[in-house]
């Protein structure tokens, strides 16, 4: 069973956890399918999976309502890490926000508070921020100060600045997303810092059945287990690495389990890390077409984006500033376009509000960072 030490304290954390987002209202089917989501949680921790990971902003605080039933009983047993939104970063704020979760979680107190994302217009907590946190870990109501979606700079800056000792960062890291290899793993290598990695499974998107997967595809054959097993084995190989998956099925939330206990031999993760690279390529954004949202929220227009009228975060006009202040180089989703018809070359396949933040910033002819991925690994996005 691995477990990892947090940053550079003595606590020690699964590597493999629980991510619990939105689900449901208050109907009888979301009633069903949450009493579901208790029993994943609570199959999950029996078996090791004892980091969950949660946020006050998924699904408008109901994830913590889920994990609040689950761990009725057996809160020692797990280590319980939420999120507060970069808006309620004041010190009222923050202690109004804190109070919503430990409520809703049904707890006296958080094992790691994050702050969800960067602030905008200032990039990082406030002094305020900082010693609200302080505050409320001297009070005993959170244990250990986290972030969350901050770059290095920002990091080290958060870091220095406020002098007190932050854990861990929080980062999207699975096969299509690894931009967090080149500049922050090494980093938290170095310093000690704890990656939590997200999204391991690219939120369900992965074609495992492409040719790209055909190598670690073998690998999981060899080890008589799937490959999203052997993808959790490959994010928590690096040192610092730790990873929250998603999983609402039972038997999903079992194979996670069973992954704590697989070790990849040297020549097998260097096989997975040839067989998912991708370059990261310049493309001007007026060359992306942004017609499909994929049934996810998001804006079609400029106007839209500046609006934010769907709230979503982080709202596209303060990321455009920190992407002008801070350099912000998070590469894009895209999938190529091969009809000759079609006025442009590529499709947006995600990350639309990172698309709209980029063109507030810098226009539509300064080239973005993007992944570009063929017709056939798009699939599912
Ligand atoms: N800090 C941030 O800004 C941020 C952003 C996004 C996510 N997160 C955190 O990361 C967590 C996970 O990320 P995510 O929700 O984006 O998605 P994810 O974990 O990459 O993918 C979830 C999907 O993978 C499926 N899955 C889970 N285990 C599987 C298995 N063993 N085999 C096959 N499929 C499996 C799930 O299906 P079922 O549900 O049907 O089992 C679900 O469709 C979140 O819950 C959240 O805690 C943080």
């Amino acid at each position: 069973m691995l477990l990892k030490k947090l940053g550079k304290t003595d606590q020690r954390i699964s590597a493999i956890g629980i991510g619990v987002t939105a689900t449901g209202g208050s109907g009888s089917s979301s009633r069903e399918s949450n009493l579901n989501r208790v029993y994943g949680i609570r199959a999950g921790v029996d078996l090791g999976l004892t980091f969950i990971d949660t946020a006050e902003l998924y699904g408008g605080g109901q994830s913590e309502r889920i994990i609040g039933e689950a761990v009725a009983g057996i809160r020692d047993q797990v280590f319980l890490a939420t999120k507060f939104r970069p808006e309620h970063a004041s010190a009222t704020g923050i202690r109004q926000a804190l109070e919503g979760s430990l409520r809703r979680l049904n707890t006296e107190w958080v094992d790691l508070y994050q702050m969800h994302w960067p602030g905008s217009p200032c990039r990082f907590p406030t002094d305020e921020t900082v010693e609200s946190l302080v505050k409320l870990r001297a009070e005993g109501k959170i244990r250990h100060i986290g972030l969350s979606n901050f770059t290095t700079a920002e990091f080290e800056h958060t870091q220095y600045a406020s002098n007190c000792i932050i854990v861990s960062n929080q980062l999207e890291y699975n096969p299509k997303e690894r931009s967090i290899e080149l500049e922050w793993i090494p980093f938290a290598e170095r310093t000690d810092i704890t990656t939590i990695a997200y999204s391991p499974f690219s939120q369900g998107s992965l074609q495992i059945d492409s040719p790209e997967f055909e190598k670690i595809r073998e690998i999981a054959q060899a080890h008589e287990v799937t490959v999203h097993q052997i993808i959790l084995a490959w994010v928590v190989s690096k040192p610092t690495v730790i990873t929250v998956p998603k999983a609402a099925n039972v038997d999903h939330v079992r194979q996670n389990a069973g992954a704590l206990d697989i070790r990849l031999t040297t020549e097998e993760l260097n096989k997975i890390d040839e067989a998912s690279f991708r370059e990261i390529k310049q493309v001007e954004p007026y060359r992306i077409r942004i017609g499909n949202l994929r049934g996810k929220p998001g804006y079609l227009s400029r106007k839209e984006a500046e609006e934010n009228k769907l709230d979503l975060v982080p709202d596209p006009r303060g990321l455009a500033d920190n992407i002008r202040r801070w350099g912000i180089q998070k590469p894009l989703p895209l999938a190529v376009i091969s009809d000759a018809d079609e006025p442009y070359e590529y499709e947006m396949i995600g990350n639309n509000l990172l698309y709209w933040a980029w063109v507030l910033a810098w226009g539509t002819d300064r080239p973005v960072p993007a992944y570009v991925f063929g017709k056939y690994e798009a699939r599912g996005r």
